[in-house]
């Protein structure tokens, strides 16, 4: 008796096990990846030669350029347009036996690499790209090497196209050769730069530029940064500094080269005008000038203009609310203050006479 509810058992297990086999078979759908511009061809499953199917694309009719044999769908110059979710299902039946996910792309093209160090003398960093899209998940080969020995390479976390590798020695006759091989599932192209350390150093740009005005002084403006946060060491490697800056309405940029230091005042500013000032950073012996720091504003002092009392301000608003006054009209507002202030004065002048009378 146990040995038949045993079989039994086993049995039924067997089938579910087989049922789910085909259910996953069904609808797992694997992705076929294809040339751009080639004829492709997609096979139902492991159906045989005289199997006849019918193929849908996303669920309904394929309208492609197209050619069927037995269980296979022939696209004609497949591009964009035919990707999509591909099912077959056989005849007579009509149970459903594949699914395909097209995905059409392209082999990748030499990667254009740069390299640069802008943490020297610790490492330095290789980015790249591809100039043309693929279309298709593209992966990248890193390989740098020195000396004949290969480096270790850490791949940025955040930036996808981006490694980092620490220098082994200084000033090494020695070039590094970096080698990027971009591989997807349609091919693979490589391309290779080599260089001395000294020839990539760049640093960031300065940071935090602040430009302040100088009170009383309507030509000066004092701009002051920090070096940037990832040059690991300004006292062993100091950095000298190019400011430039120009009035706001001006094209001409005047220049100033300064070495470790970090403060400025401008002297010659135009009195009353805005002025927009950047600072840039290099090694004082190698490498090349970094990018231009983010651009600050400033104005130099100006002797302060005369304040409009805020009984007037008050007044304006509230004569203008109804129907907006032309600005012309604005001095004439004017005239009924005067005319109570006249009358609080006359006021006191009797006041004070009455007490003198008094006295
Ligand atoms: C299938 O659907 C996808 C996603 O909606 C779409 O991008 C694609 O063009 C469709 N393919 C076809 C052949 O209609
Ligand atoms: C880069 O490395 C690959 C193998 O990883 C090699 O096939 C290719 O020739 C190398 N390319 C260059 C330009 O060095």
């Amino acid at each position: 008796m146990a040995n038949i509810v045993t079989s039994v058992c086993c049995v039924v297990l067997a089938a579910l096990v087989v049922v789910f086999a085909q259910r996953r078979s069904q609808q797992v759908a694997r992705i076929q990846y294809e040339k751009m511009g080639s004829d492709v061809t997609m096979q139902c499953g492991s159906l045989g030669d005289d199997a006849t199917v019918t193929w849908k694309v996303n669920g309904t009719d394929v309208r492609a350029r197209q050619a069927q044999d037995g269980p296979r769908l022939i696209l004609m110059e497949v591009d964009l347009s035919s990707n999509g979710l591909y099912s077959c299902f056989e005849n007579p039946n009509g149970e459903r036996r594949d699914q395909i996910i097209l995905r059409a792309g392209t082999p990748p093209k030499e990667p254009v690499v740069t390299c640069r160090s802008n943490t020297f003398p610790n490492g330095f960093y290789c980015s790249w790209h591809l100039q043309h899209p693929t279309y298709i998940p593209t992966d990248f080969e890193v390989h740098v090497k020195h000396n004949q020995k290969t480096l270790d390479v850490l791949r940025d976390p955040v930036h996808k196209n981006r490694c980092h590798v620490k220098f082994p020695q200084l000033f090494s006759t020695f070039k590094y050769r970096v080698n990027i091989t971009a591989v997807n599932a349609l091919g693979k192209a490589s391309n290779g730069i080599s260089f001395d350390d000294y020839s990539i150093v760049k640093p960031d740009p300065p940071e935090k530029v602040v430009a302040t005005p100088i009170p009383k002084n309507v030509r000066r403006l004092e701009v002051t940064w920090n070096s940037p946060s990832t040059w690991p060491d300004v006292e062993n490697f100091p950095l000298k500094y190019f400011l430039r800056y120009r009035p706001l309405i001006r094209d001409q940029w005047q220049h100033v080269e300064l070495s470790d230091s970090t403060a400025h005042t401008i002297t010659d500013a135009y009195a009353g005008k805005e002025y927009i000032i950047q600072v840039a950073a290099k090694d004082t012996e190698i490498g090349t000038w970094s990018d231009w720091s983010v651009a600050v504003h400033a104005t130099p002092w100006m002797e302060e203009p005369k304040q409009i009392t805020s009984t007037t301000e008050a007044e304006v608003i509230l004569e203008t609310t109804p129907s907006p006054a032309p600005p012309s009209a604005k001095p004439q507002l004017g005239a009924p203050l005067g005319g109570s202030s006249a009358l609080l004065w006359s006021s006191h002048l009797l006041l004070a006479s009455i007490l003198l009378s008094v006295m």
